[in-house]
């Protein structure tokens, strides 16, 4: 699904001014060196329209919204992901907290991500890839993501951005939401290219 260009427009160039500001905090290096800031009251409003969108056309029941989470606001915060040349994400889950997994009792930590700018090369994500009896990754799905397209990172399931390449940075916008029953919001939403096929 796609956001409207004027849309990413306005918070591309809100992102790039931060980011020139210097307010993102700095993220690494295990994964190259990347760059993130959290959401706030500060940012613009298009920021809260799009997550409107997202929560409008995927019938999200977000729980955030009605239940008192014990872990820090910013475990689930929404962010926007800066990543120049060189940097990566490597396979990882992103799982609630302990403390609030007890709490909402079987809920699910899902993301959609709305991609601001394409790097010229490199910075594919991967999604949903499983691991062997070695914990060793292996599989999943690669996603060209065009601008201004978005997609659902289900963060239970390992998942992972190879290196970007080139001057031109991979920026999108990681909004969080916790869900009662996992899977009801969706499935990947491009065509699969399944890695080594
Ligand atoms: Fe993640």
């Amino acid at each position: 699904m796609n956001i409207s260009e004027s849309n990413r427009i306005e918070m591309l160039e809100w992102s790039n001014d931060r980011f020139a500001k210097g307010k993102f905090g700095q993220f690494g290096p295990k994964d190259g060196l990347f760059y993130a800031a959290f959401l706030n009251d500060s940012w613009p409003i298009v920021f809260n329209n799009v997550r409107s969108q997202i929560v409008s056309e995927n019938s999200i029941i977000d729980l955030k919204d009605s239940v008192e989470l014990i872990s820090h606001p910013n475990s689930y915060a929404d962010i926007v992901i800066w990543m120049p040349e060189g940097s990566y994400m490597h396979d990882h889950q992103d799982l609630l907290r302990n403390e609030d997994y007890e709490t909402l009792g079987g809920a699910e930590l899902i993301r959609y991500n709305v991609q601001l700018s394409t790097a010229n090369g490199g910075g594919i994500p991967c999604y949903n890839m499983d691991s062997d009896d070695n914990h060793k990754s292996i599989d999943g799905t690669e996603i060209s993501l065009q601008e201004g397209e978005y997609i659902l990172c289900e963060c239970k399931n390992l998942h992972q951005c190879s290196v970007i390449v080139g001057d031109k940075p991979r920026i999108y916008v990681s909004y969080a939401f916790i869900i009662s029953k996992p899977g009801v919001n969706g499935s990947l939403l491009k065509k699969e290219i399944v890695r080594g096929a």
